[in-house]
């Protein structure tokens, strides 16, 4: 079975049990600034498993394009990747843990619906209880009806919580393992099969999450309003078990991606870690500029330039040529038709960024490398030197970190980052904050900000005509920031008139509602927002007011408040030019 017929079988299964299924959402979320990518297929639902309604339903599934850079010094064994998807399904206050673990056994071990893996090579772990929640008895005697009780081990907090982050839903987890050694493991002890999980010889193949608590800063502090199952299948391993593959590479998702890096190095793979990091960089990479990112030195464009630089210094490991890189991105391309047509579409642009990156690095690759050779022989890099490193050759700290490992030299990683603070306004571990939080530390003045992003959107048409159009947004529960088309500066006048539309609107009290439709009506019916390409894909379209008083119609995911009402007072703080033809504003709910 190929990764294509895995993915289409698990939304089939979970559509006949009366799933919807989602499409993903892009892979930086839309509304979340406390994280630069999704890292779970969890992540952009967050609203709805804290208790807003979906529109879609109780009962949702999908694959959700993820990307987790923490581990990025693992990449090159056998199963870590710093792109993957998620297949997930959900019930938002729907089923529980009974219907969960049923559908996730028949999924994983029936031949005719889901993927006939042999479930005598299956292995369960269960919550063991702590003071937050009690040992989870419950998930361990609906799993005795599937599995020997001998393949079932009580596990902790450690292995065993689930949760975003600091904030947000949580709740405990049941995981499902599988054996791919050769011979398979048969009966172990807890401890014989916590040293096969160490050895690889069981790979995580499902999690089912029973998110009924929620967290606050870092404290679990109680029950949701509902209890929610959150399932994640990362289908890279699953490929893997099911192709029989004892690693990630050697299944059809990697493979056309590894033999092109073999015939870029003339023919022979000479280092095997330096290939799997160079695949799993490039198609990462090429998610990301899909989906919008650029590289540059913060947020997401910072990642997006480490993983680009890092594969370029693989790559000449491997003796790729200069400029050949960018080859693979096709391939990426090819394997994700029908699936993420964005990738095709964006082709030329994917291999364009890869280039220039590549270039711009190659420039002061050579040079970097001899100064660093020069500061490190002393056996540590000093906070300056790294500094330097990064400013004038383009070393991200993590690469200098990298190199001087291989030297057994150290590096001031702090002092690094101050320089970094003070030069930059935004330092690495700022950066890196934001992989933790989540939406549900801010979703109620996020979600008034949303809607308040949506009005600022209509009322910039209003006044200064229809050529405006959103070229990107940001909101944390302080402050909304809105980037648009306009060439030239705002007037005082304009500004105002902007506010007065919209706390006019404010006053007015109009009702906020959405409608699924299909893209043909959206459009239809004068919808703004990004459209997607899919004939016939149903889009949500948010509606501000009613009838005459029909003030925005915008295609968007939500979530949103119900009445206009609730924002309070619109101002604008501040309108500047961030590129040529691309204005900001930054404005405030008072
Ligand atoms: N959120 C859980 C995970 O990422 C299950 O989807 O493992």
């Amino acid at each position: 079975m190929n990764s294509k017929e895995i993915r289409n079988r698990f939304l089939s299964f979970f559509e006949r049990r009366g799933h919807v299924i989602i499409p993903s959402a892009p892979l930086v979320p839309e509304n979340d600034p406390s994280v630069l990518f999704n890292t779970a297929g969890m992540q952009p639902l967050v609203p709805y498993l804290m208790g807003t309604p979906h529109p879609r339903g109780a009962r949702l599934a999908n694959a959700q394009k993820c990307v987790r850079t923490q581990d990025i010094d693992e990449v090159g064994d056998n199963t870590h990747d710093t792109f993957f998807e998620m297949l997930g399904n959900w019930s938002l206050g729907d089923y529980f843990k009974e219907d969960a673990i049923k559908w996730s056994y028949e999924f994983l071990t029936s031949k005719d619906e889901g993927l006939g893996l042999d479930p005598t090579r299956l292995y369960i772990t269960v919550f063991e209880g702590n003071d937050d929640a009690p040992r989870d008895t419950e998930a361990f005697e609906i799993w005795k009806k599937y599995v020997p009780e001998n393949h079932i081990y009580f596990m902790p907090a450690k292995s065993n919580w689930w949760s975003p982050g600091d904030n947000g839903p949580c709740g405990p987890d049941t995981e499902m393992f599988y054996d791919v050694t050769e011979n398979g493991l048969g009966v172990m002890t807890k401890d014989e099969y916590m040293a096969a999980d160490d050895r690889q010889d069981v790979v995580e193949i499902w999690n089912d999450v029973f998110m009924e608590y929620e967290k606050k800063e870092g404290k679990v502090i109680g029950k949701l309003a509902q209890k929610n199952v959150d399932t994640g299948s990362g289908l890279e391993r699953i490929v893997m078990a099911i192709q029989g593959k004892n690693n990630i590479f050697d299944t059809d998702l990697f493979v056309p991606i590894t033999e092109k890096i073999k015939a870029l190095s003339g023919g022979e793979i000479k280092d095997i870690r330096a290939s799997r990091i160079v695949a799993d960089h490039v198609r990462t990479a090429t998610f990301m500029i899909a989906d919008g990112v650029r590289s540059s030195n913060t947020d997401q464009g910072y990642i997006l330039r480490r993983l680009l630089r890092r594969a370029v210094r693989y790559a000449d490991v491997l003796g790729i040529a200069h400029g050949t890189l960018a080859e693979i991105v096709s391939v990426v391309a090819e394997k994700y038709q029908g699936v993420y047509d964005n990738v095709g579409a964006q082709a030329q642009t994917i291999i364009d960024e890869i280039h220039k990156e590549e270039d711009k690095f190659r420039k002061t690759l050579e040079r970097g490398m001899k100064e660093f050779i020069r500061v490190s022989s002393g056996g540590e890099v000093s906070a300056e030197d790294a500094f330097q490193l990064f400013s004038t050759y383009g070393f991200p700290l993590e690469m200098t970190e990298e190199l001087a490992k291989e030297q057994n030299a150290s590096v001031d990683k702090d002092g690094f980052n101050e320089a970094f603070r003070k030069h930059q306004e935004l330092s690495r571990a700022g950066a890196e904050q934001k992989f933790k939080g989540g939406l549900a530390d801010t979703s109620e003045m996020s979600t008034k900000y949303h809607t308040a992003t949506h009005m600022l959107n209509q009322a910039l048409r209003t006044v200064l005509g229809e050529h405006v159009s959103q070229k990107g947004s940001n909101i944390t529960a302080e402050r909304l920031r809105f980037d648009f088309s306009h060439n030239e500066k705002m007037t005082d006048e304009e500004k105002t008139a902007v506010e007065n539309i919209i706390n006019q609107k404010i006053a007015e009290s109009l009702p906020v509602t959405y409608e699924d439709v299909t893209i043909e009506e959206a459009r239809k019916r004068g919808a703004i927002g990004v459209f997607g390409d899919k004939y016939g894909e149903t889009v949500r379209i948010y509606k501000i007011g009613e009838g005459n008083n029909r003030f925005s119609l915008e295609i968007c995911g939500g979530p949103h408040v119900q009445n206009t009402s609730e924002l309070g007072h619109f101002k604008i703080l501040k309108e500047e030019a961030v590129a040529q033809g691309i204005r900001r504003i930054k404005a405030v709910l008072e």
